[in-house]
């Protein structure tokens, strides 16, 4: 059977959260925010828009719609600078074994990412040519919970939702996996991903007799 097997990339596939994290740091001190890693946190999986209104908030600052578009622009800047440095020993442990394995076995693959620079980041790992559909920033117009993109991955492979497994590290991909009506992996902390309907804390723990048993599974 043909399932399609959808990966999230930031904190899936490599972990750019600190790299997030240096730019909004730098972004929310240049404007007297305080920003720390905790808050970081609540921004995985977050769009870059939404991300910024966040540190405006917690900052209780308004500013103008220039001067948003330019810290945005500012701070996208920044993450691709260290975005550039990256290279494959970036990538996480065991997602190469296990994008391999999918592919022996002749299931689909697709990046479903909330980020504009998703295949920046993939060219930068080499691992662009191992995905049939790649959905990122560009091609979606609802954020995460919404499962807009997951639905335009399994559209691009001819895959339906039921038959799809998404691996996942934040709570609104998991969310938007789960109303997609596909099955949701979440990679992480088990009590911060407690609506996934399995959950590992890296590829390391995902062995072939899962992934065997996960394509003959429907949600
Ligand atoms: C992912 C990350 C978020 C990031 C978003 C947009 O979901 O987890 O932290 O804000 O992508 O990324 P971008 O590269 O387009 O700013
Ligand atoms: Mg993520």
């Amino acid at each position: 059977m043909k399932k399609a097997f959808i990966f999230d990339l930031d904190g899936v596939i490599v972990d750019t959260a600190k790299y997030h994290f240096l730019a909004w740091q730098n972004l929310a001190n240049n404007l007297g925010i305080s920003f720390s890693e905790e808050q970081n946190e609540q921004l995985k999986g977050v769009s870059r828009i939404r991300s910024l209104e966040k540190i405006l908030e917690w900052g209780n600052k308004t500013i103008s719609e220039e001067e948003f578009t330019r810290l945005m622009t500012d701070k996208n800047e920044e993450y691709l600078e260290y975005i550039k440095k990256m290279d494959t020993t970036e990538i996480l442990p065991d997602v190469p074994r296990v994008l391999d394995y999918l592919i022996s076995k002749n299931q689909g693959i697709a990046l479903g990412s909330a980020s504009k620079n998703a295949r920046i980041i993939l060219e930068k790992v080499q691992l662009q040519e191992k995905f049939e559909a790649i959905v990122d920033g560009t091609n979606v117009s609802k954020a995460k919970p919404d499962p807009e993109v997951f639905l335009i991955g399994a559209k691009e492979l001819g895959i339906s939702p039921e038959n799809c497994v998404v691996f996942e590290d934040s709570v609104a991909g998991v969310q938007a996996a789960n109303s997609a009506n596909m099955i949701s992996i979440g990679i992480g902390n088990r009590q911060v991903l407690h609506e996934a309907d399995y959950v590992f804390n890296d590829f390391t723990e995902i062995k072939e007799d899962f992934i065997n048993n996960l394509v003959l599974t429907k949600k």
